[in-house]
């Protein structure tokens, strides 16, 4: 009964991010750029387009940083640029080049 519950909520919001979107390709994320993510466990907290522990990456990708600064900020964070979400913890352990190609994709998003 609650999985089902679950699951219905998950469609249905599933289904309004698609009809609020005109585009549909905020959510596409390239597969080497997934992997990373994935690699990483970025994704464990942060979503091309929906906030989950830290803020959708598209909500980052409008703060117009540099490929540089995100990767500053991804290893000494500012937890004061987000109010309102826990602080990220400084993550130097992920390669410069990972975070780059990262930085990247997160910048594309703005364009769209
Ligand atoms: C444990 C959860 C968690 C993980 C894992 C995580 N983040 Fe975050 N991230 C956050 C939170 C929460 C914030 C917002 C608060 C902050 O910046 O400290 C954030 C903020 C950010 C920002 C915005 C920085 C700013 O100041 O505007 C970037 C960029 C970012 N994360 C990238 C990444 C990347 C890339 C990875 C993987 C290498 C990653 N995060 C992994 C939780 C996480």
């Amino acid at each position: 009964m609650n999985n089902l519950f679950v699951v219905a909520a998950a469609l249905l919001f599933s289904a309004s991010v698609c009809l609020g979107q005109h585009n549909g390709h905020a959510a596409k994320i390239p597969e080497n750029v997934e992997k990373l993510l994935q690699k990483h466990a970025c994704l464990a907290c942060h979503k091309a387009d929906t906030r989950v522990v830290g803020p959708a990456y598209l909500e980052v990708a409008k703060k117009k940083y540099s490929k540089e600064q995100i990767l500053e900020l991804v290893y000494n964070p500012k937890p004061a640029n987000w109010p309102g979400y826990p602080p990220m913890s400084p993550m130097k352990h992920v390669p410069k080049e990972d975070v780059l190609v990262i930085a990247g994709w997160i910048n594309s998003l703005a364009k769209k």
